[in-house]
């Protein structure tokens, strides 16, 4: 079954040769782990997890795979529930706010997802529930009395970021008893523990909750990790560190109105850890779109992604929860869904080295960054300096303008804009007829024929950095080439396409490269590859969007073909606004 309805695109009449897959499948199933509903994205989102896998499901759904990239809002937990609370508003109303504005905002940044759901969806909910009756039969799950901190003010139980306090391993003041953001250790028990609501000290009290025998997994899940050689070394190595240092039941409960109820007669009124249901939701959001689009029944949607290759792109802040919760769960209903094929997992964007907070304002907004400045922009810079890796990246905009003005602008936009303008100036727009191919044009075509290859082998391996390093040489060895064979100087200029001279040869090979450029760029920045597309004439035949990767080592623009009237496609960013932005951050 086919995911998507793409194959009446003209593309299909190019010949198809796709790039050899390391699994050999056709269907590709992407998610990008779920943003908590609770706040704006910002552009350490768009780094560590966004953007690796739009690029990736670009890229693939040129290499003419099926893919189906879905994501959704994180709805519930105390990360949602205390900021609900703090601006006076019901849950509900609160995430189905931040689900409409981060699908927009990812919209705006181009980030091509298939489908974007919500873990509070009702298919969600009862997918949910069913895996935990599945784990319940299986004898998975058992319940005792905990002591949890309760205020007594407030009247509640408090979990994870209820309660703040200093923490046990570092000392650090005023962190969340479920995570310290100064080490990043998740503490044992908070020291001098405060009611993050009325600021006043907790009591303890018991309460039953519900444990899923995480311990039971660990020898299945060290032969997962050791065998599945896609998984990252580095990450592999310290999961594998806290399987070797013992295992820990799993407290799957919390005291808390908003969450997805236990479906169990003496669990009333408490709900799931939403570590427990959010990751389902990439599984129950992949099911829900297939029934949506497809009318597939559930046996269907089991098959398909089984049958796929699945990736499941993450920061490295959440490898805890998705190297070992989240493939026990599905050791734990039997793998009727298969395990992930490939968790990429990068680093964090530190802004002038530091990192990001939300609470402490060291931050930048993605709808507030955008309001200023281009979504391909951001997209190139990211990508250009995001290592396939978990080390962090800096966010400086200094080098951002740096990048997009030199990397950018004066390589890829200059070749495009010379090559276009000149055939717009000497040949009224049609593209001429190339005569005798010399050894530099040759060398020339030999670029754009091995380009996509080059290029692809990167962006397959999740490399999206060095892909996009190979098309700006691609590019700046197009510039050589122009400035080379200088067609300004040639004195056989005609003014109609098809006189056989070394400047149309040039021209023709010119405008194919940038043909090429534009599909080659479409994974990184798809505004402006559609710009070019679209300027060199080709939006009624074919959408660079459907096209075919391999296409990028065609000539595909024929002698007589009309470009369009050509415009820059980028314009450079000003150092004053770079000034002002600035401000901020060196304060
Ligand atoms: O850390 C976070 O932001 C979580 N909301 C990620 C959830 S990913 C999941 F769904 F598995
Ligand atoms: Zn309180």
């Amino acid at each position: 079954m086919s995911f998507q309805n793409r194959t009446d695109s003209t593309s299909r009449t190019f010949n198809e040769e796709s790039i050899q897959h390391s699994t050999n499948k056709d269907n590709i199933i992407i998610t990008a782990a779920l943003p908590y509903a609770n706040g704006e994205i910002h552009l350490g989102h768009i780094a560590s997890t966004y953007l690796p896998a739009d690029i990736f499901a670009r890229y693939s759904r040129l290499a003419g795979k099926d893919v189906c990239y879905v994501c959704g809002t994180d709805d519930y937990g105390t990360p949602v529930l205390v900021k609900a609370e703090q601006e006076n508003k019901s849950p509900s109303a609160y995430v189905d706010y931040w689900n409409k504005k981060d699908f927009q905002d990812f919209k705006s940044i181009g980030i091509s997802f298939d489908f974007f759901s919500k873990t509070s969806s009702v298919e969600n909910v009862e997918f949910v529930q069913y895996v935990f009756r599945e784990l319940h039969k299986e004898g998975l799950i058992y319940n005792k009395n905990v002591t949890q901190f309760y205020c007594e003010y407030d009247q509640k139980f408090l979990p994870d970021r209820y309660v703040k306090g200093r923490c046990p391993v570092c000392g650090a003041e005023n962190q969340y008893s479920d995570l310290c953001e100064k080490c990043g250790s998740i503490p044992n028990e908070i020291l001098d523990p405060k009611c993050s609501i009325c600021e006043r000290p907790p009591v303890k009290r018991n309460s039953l909750h519900y444990f899923f025998r995480l311990s039971s997994f660990s020898v299945e899940l060290r032969d997962w990790l050791q065998n599945n050689n896609n998984l990252e070394g580095e990450v592999k190595r310290y999961v594998l560190n806290w399987i070797d240092k013992g295992l820990q039941d799993w407290d799957i409960t919390r005291d808390l109105s908003w969450g997805i109820p236990i479906p169990l007669p003496d669990a009333d009124g408490k709900v799931f850890y939403g570590w427990f249901d959010n990751h389902l939701c990439y599984i129950s959001s992949f099911a829900t779109f297939m029934k949506q689009r497809h009318n597939a029944t559930t046996e269907e949607c089991q098959r398909v992604w089984n049958e796929s290759v699945i990736y499941h792109f993450i920061g490295k802040d959440i490898v805890y929860h998705h190297f070992l919760f989240l493939p026990a769960v599905r050791m734990g209903i039997k793998r009727r869904y298969k395990l992930p094929d490939f968790m990429p997992t990068r680093g964090h964007l530190l802004l002038y080295n530091k990192k990001i907070s939300k609470s402490r304002n060291w931050y930048i907004g993605l709808s507030d960054f955008l309001a200023r400045n281009n979504p391909d922009y951001l997209r190139f810079y990211l990508a250009l300096v995001t290592p396939n890796s978990q080390a962090d990246t800096n966010f400086d905009w200094n080098d951002f303008a740096d990048r997009v003005n030199n990397d950018l602008i004066d390589n890829i936009g200059n070749f495009v804009n010379r090559s276009l303008s000149f055939i717009s100036r000497a040949y009224n727009g049609k593209v001429p007829l190339p005569g005798q191919y010399d050894s530099i044009d040759k060398e020339g075509i030999e670029e754009i024929e091995n380009i996509s290859h080059q290029a692809g082998e990167f962006l397959l391996k999740n490399e999206a950095d060095k892909g996009l390093k190979r098309i700006l040489e691609f590019s700046r060895f197009f510039n050589q080439y122009f400035q080379k064979k200088q067609p300004w100087k040639n004195k056989e200029i005609t003014a109609s396409a098809g006189s056989p001279d070394a400047t149309a040869t040039t021209l023709f090979i010119s405008v194919n490269a940038v043909a090429s450029l534009a599909i080659l760029l479409e994974p990184f920045i798809p505004f402006s590859s559609e710009k070019i597309w679209s300027q060199l004439g080709m939006e009624v035949s074919s959408d660079v969007h459907y096209l075919k990767w391999t296409h990028a080592s065609k000539l595909n623009i024929k002698s007589g073909h009309s470009i369009a009237s050509i415009r820059p496609i980028f314009q450079k960013i000003d150092s004053k606004e770079v000034a002002k932005e600035k401000a901020r951050f060196t304060k």
